[in-house]
């Protein structure tokens, strides 16, 4: 099965970026995790990251027209893009967002999410461990729904 393990705006930036709050982990060791998370749990996973919210949203319909799960950390559009929550609403698989902070207990601006509503579930706060946890999810929501 696959999978798309989409990033927002300043992800690339992983390793150097504030990593007092995200880590010493670079995007690239986060996409190799990625893949060995997948490899693990039999998904063929494609990691992938914008800064343009036009294109993250061309990919959500993308994965709603070609029905694939997504895995989604939409960085700082979670606290405001109704673009994206619009076209996340459209999805045809289930749809697990991602923080590796825990934004509840960051600034105010992070304490809410638009993106939370319509997605299957939150998984926050646990570090690159974040996107292990939701893969595993996403694994287990598709052996039940095979079964
Ligand atoms: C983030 C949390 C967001 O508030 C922030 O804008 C990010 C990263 C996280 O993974 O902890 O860019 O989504």
């Amino acid at each position: 099965d696959r999978v798309l393990v989409l990033n927002g705006p300043n992800l690339r930036r992983l390793g150097t970026r504030e990593p007092d709050v995200y880590g010493s982990t670079t995007f690239d060791d986060l996409v190799a995790l990625c893949r060995d998370t997948g490899r693990r749990l039999d998904l063929h996973v494609e990691v992938r990251q914008t800064d343009d919210e036009a294109e993250l949203v061309r990919w959500v319909h993308e994965a709603a027209d070609e029905r694939l799960p997504i895995v989604l950390n939409p960085a700082a559009f979670t606290h405001y893009s109704y673009a994206l929550r619009d076209a996340l609403a459209q999805r045809t698989a289930p749809l697990v967002e991602v923080h590796i902070s825990n934004p509840a207990a960051r600034e105010e601006f992070r304490h809410t999410s638009v993106v939370a509503g319509v997605a299957t579930g939150t998984i926050a706060g646990f570090g690159m461990m974040s996107y292990v946890l939701a893969l595993q999810a996403v694994a287990e929501i598709l052996a039940e729904q095979a079964a």
